[in-house]
């Protein structure tokens, strides 16, 4: 157990002694703001007072007077309106460390009770590029599921691609009428967009071409030979794309599991909704009306589960969907990344599966995020106006990076340099993303996204350089670890390492990667303050190992912190 996790189990024993009948859970030990005051802090004491009745400082000196942790802090303290201050005792670190530089831990536990995770993110739709909205949620879900691994959870990732629907009578009408098989070959998702675009424009104007696109569609859902080969080409060609940029960025998905997958469960799930009174006909469609009282934010907004014409739907899907993975990987939560449009439609998929499937334990998840910008404050476009492509935007952050990499290190051979900007280049535009509270909106910015110094992930990734840099100079292969702290930036940076663990549960239960972008950086900066001001390799003995030592658990960290954001790191840069 951590140092922070200790002091929470005696911060709860002690408030049980004060109050036997406590709920403390809520009990929390953080890191202070403002280190003044100590190192951790708890303000849960004062809503256990205010829900007794009792004077919140009283309580709060009371129970630092049961709080036994003399072996791990100097100072314990009552203060303010009832919190409990903590300063960590130096002498309390070393066995940390030396177990940490032992390889035994990085300062967080595995998950004693592993759970069981699904990971919907990414899914594009097939036969158009995607866009920035799975951009996004193809680098958070990717996120978040590594955090979950790291933790020691099962995580099962699936991505929910968009392969079905009425999107393909105009795509096969397209097809048939207007494919440029040269196009198809050089840049299959653009032409197919092309042709999609060609017949979708016609439909506006001519009611013969929407007979004609709804025709094809019928005929690939009664599944006619000559239809169903050519989705399955669609299909193929889109997922070769897709997997193009899976591969630049680094994701990996356990399933691809397509919205197509469940058409054979659609019509027995409605029949069932139906049969069991939680879905109805209402002009002509079945809907689920939302009038029980645990749902009355829903009540104005029914959800229709087939519509008039016999179709079934993006929410029919979703119900089929989640049915299936409770019924094949018995998941202990699903978590759903999509942009914040999709608030509604997840609300309303819970409650009506929850309608369903009463006794499910499962935790459901919509982790939404908001847009991102241009610099003109509207939504991120090219200069033309279109739609910014994914495998564009990747290009232009290598091609970025390459040219800030051959200006510092003009000597390094090219395909070095090539290499460094890849992974300086990909791993900038995540970090833009990540380091954002993913709900508000947020600017994208090249010029900060690629700068060296500032919260940013080249200034992470060169501070993780500058230690292996150390460690080469020195010909320092592997080290003894001793710990002896004699400046105060050597105690800053390694008190701020103790909180990885606590951040990465942190994350992890708000997925929520920007804690950790946030506690990387705090790092990196506390690491610069500590290598200038403390000589690592020409420190006198016992100094210089304990330097080491300081240093080697600094890159871990960083190492695997950006790891979980999916962001490599480099030896040189
Ligand atoms: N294909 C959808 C879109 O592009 C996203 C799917 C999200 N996942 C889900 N289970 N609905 O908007």
């Amino acid at each position: 157990m951590g140092i922070p996790q200790q002091l929470e189990a005696r911060l709860r024993e002690a408030a049980r002694v004060v109050l036997p009948d406590a709920d403390t859970a809520g009990l929390l030990v953080r890191p202070c703001a403002d280190k003044r005051f100590g190192d951790y802090q708890t303000s849960g004491l004062m809503p256990l007072a205010k829900a007794r009745g009792l004077d919140p400082r009283k309580l709060a000196a009371e129970v630092c007077a049961k709080l036994d942790v003399r072996d791990l802090c100097d100072e314990v303290t009552a203060a303010g309106q009832g919190f409990i201050n903590f300063r960590l005792k130096p002498a309390a670190l070393v066995p940390v460390f030396e177990a940490a530089a032992r390889g035994e831990h990085l300062f967080f536990d595995k998950a004693t009770v592993p759970r069981t995770v699904v990971v919907d993110y990414s899914s594009p739709n097939v036969a158009k590029p995607m866009h920035v909205g799975h951009i996004r949620s193809t680098i958070i879900g990717d996120s978040i599921a590594r955090i979950l691994r790291l933790l020691g959870h099962r995580v099962i990732t699936d991505n929910h691609i968009g392969d079905w629907g009425t999107q393909f009578g105009m795509l096969l009408l397209g097809w048939k009428r207007y494919l440029n098989p040269a196009a198809l070959e050089s840049d299959p998702i653009a032409e197919m967009e092309r042709v999609y675009k060609l017949v979708n424009a016609e439909c506006e104007k001519d009611p013969a071409t929407l007979q004609a696109a709804r025709a094809e569609l019928v005929k690939l859902q009664r599944g006619d030979p000559e239809n169903r080969r050519l989705w399955e080409q669609m299909v193929t060609l889109s997922r070769r794309e897709f997997d193009r940029l899976y591969a630049r960025l680094d994701v990996q998905f356990d399933y691809t599991l397509g919205e197509s997958f469940y058409n054979p469960r659609l019509e027995p799930l409605v029949n069932e909704f139906v049969a069991r009174g939680i879905a109805r006909e209402s002009e002509g469609a079945i809907v689920v009306f939302f009038d029980e009282p645990a749902d009355a934010e829903l009540r104005n907004y029914p959800l229709i589960i087939r519509k008039s014409d016999g179709a079934f739907n993006y929410a029919t899907t979703d119900l089929a969907t989640l049915v299936y993975r409770i019924e094949t990987w018995r998941p202990d939560e699903i978590i759903y990344v999509t942009d914040a449009r999709q608030k509604l439609h997840f609300a309303q998929v819970f409650a009506a599966f929850r309608r369903f499937m009463p006794e499910a334990r499962v935790r459901l998840a919509h982790v939404w995020f908001g847009t991102i910008l241009g610099e003109d404050g509207k939504p991120f476009r090219t200069r033309a106006g279109d739609t910014v492509k994914l495998a564009d935007l990747l290009d232009e952050a290598e091609e970025r990076a390459l040219k800030i990499v051959t200006e510092k290190n003009p000597s390094l051979p090219e395909a070095q340099r090539r290499e460094i900007a890849r992974v300086v280049g990909i791993g900038a535009v995540k970090y833009a993303d990540l380091m954002q509270n993913r709900e508000t909106d947020y600017v994208f910015r090249w010029d900060k996204l690629l700068a060296l110094d500032g919260n940013t992930a080249p200034y992470l990734q060169y501070a993780y350089t500058r230690i292996a840099s150390i460690f080469r100079k020195g010909q320092v292969a592997q080290i003894e670890p001793r710990l002896v702290f004699e400046a105060p930036e050597e105690l800053a940076l390694a008190k701020h390492m103790l909180n990885f663990g606590l951040v990465l549960e942190n994350a992890a239960n708000e997925y929520r990667p920007n804690f950790i972008c946030n506690f990387l950086y705090e790092l990196a900066v506390r690491f610069s303050a500590f290598y200038e001001n403390c000589p690592v390799l020409q420190a006198p003995e016992p100094l210089r190992l304990s330097r080491l030592t300081l240093c080697h658990l600094a890159a871990q960290i960083l190492k695997t912190g950006l790891g979980v954001l999916g962001i490599r790191t480099l030896e040189q840069m």
